[in-house]
């Protein structure tokens, strides 16, 4: 035995052998912290910081430029059940003095001939959600912000309620697809993780804070699907549309667009 020490740093193979071994740590580090979710397409990083977070699986923040951090914990800051929408007779009446302020752009009544969605026959629950999120700031849009600050809770009811009441007018722009319904709205796809549209979508799925989608326009509709895959729109409670879109293409987002915007 030589009376060189194996565990010196005076041994350079030794010596060698820790660097060696730092390196690799601070380049897989790098590669697993920083890099790879840097890189992954659909999280958009603000920061290293969230980088990391997210890479060593600690929750991340609903994220929304401009909310303040209470908010953003929540896609939402409406609680959404089935009696979310108790509203009164004079609503309606109040709703339609209200509602002469959105006919520029929604229809003179409901039925947006200009791609605009329509309001009419959408359920109480579902406007009421979206007018409170473009005042929370849950659903960003540069047109709806300012409109919705004027309005207080019961505005909202009211215009809300008043909306159900109509009936939507057919605007035949499309005409119904003649391949049938698509197989995503029936049965969705398991193996995708996507749920059939139509067991929440379906008129006969009355569920709360659901929009109905049947002859909203084409251009409206696929640009809310890619609003909810590429991360624009994200005020779905629990993800239900996130995670309904998330797998599909540009395609499929194409035709589902298409035969709801034909019925
Ligand atoms: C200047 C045009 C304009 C006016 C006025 C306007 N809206 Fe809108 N509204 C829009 C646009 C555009 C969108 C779609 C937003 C988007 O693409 O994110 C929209 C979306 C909405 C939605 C969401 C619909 C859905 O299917 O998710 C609701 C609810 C709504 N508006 C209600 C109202 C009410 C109530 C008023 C009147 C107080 C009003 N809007 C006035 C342009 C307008
Ligand atoms: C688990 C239930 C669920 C499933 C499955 C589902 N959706 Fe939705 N969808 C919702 C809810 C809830 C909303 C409203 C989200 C919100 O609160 O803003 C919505 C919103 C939408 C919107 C926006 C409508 C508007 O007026 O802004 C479109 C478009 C849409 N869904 C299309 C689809 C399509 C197409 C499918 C099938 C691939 C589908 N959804 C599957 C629950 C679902």
């Amino acid at each position: 035995m030589s009376d060189e020490r194996i565990f010196s740093l005076r041994n350079r193979w030794f010596a060698g052998s820790v660097g060696a071994i730092l390196v690799i740590a601070l380049v897989a580090a790098f590669i697993g912290l920083v890099w790879l979710p840097k890189a992954h397409e659909r999280n958009v990083m603000q920061s290293m910081w969230e980088a990391i977070c997210s890479a060593v699986g600690a929750p991340a923040p609903f994220r929304a430029a401009g909310l303040p951090a209470e908010q953003q914990k929540y896609p939402s800051s409406v609680i959404v059940n089935a009696h979310m929408m108790e509203v009164g007779e004079a609503s309606v009446g109040r709703g339609a003095t209200l509602a002469m302020a959105c006919t520029m752009c929604h229809g003179a009544r409901g039925t947006s001939p200009a791609g605009t969605p329509h309001l009419a026959g959408q359920p109480a629950s579902a406007t009421y959600k979206q007018l409170r999120d473009f005042l929370s700031g849950h659903r960003p849009s540069a047109i709806m912000q300012p409109l919705v600050a004027e309005l207080d809770d019961q505005d909202m009811r009211d215009l809300s309620a008043y909306y159900a009441s109509l009936e939507r007018e057919r605007i035949a722009d499309i005409a119904p697809s003649a391949s049938g319904t698509p197989r995503l709205v029936r049965n969705g796809d398991p193996m995708r993780s996507v749920g059939a549209c139509s067991s929440c979508h379906s008129p006969h799925a009355v569920r709360p804070a659901t929009p109905v989608l049947e002859g909203l326009s084409e251009a409206y509709l696929s640009d809310q699907m890619l609003a909810f895959r590429d991360g624009r729109r994200a005020n779905d409670i629990n993800g239900q549309m996130r995670n309904a879109v998330r797998n599909l293409n540009d395609a499929e987002i194409a035709e589902l667009a298409r035969y709801y915007a034909g019925r």
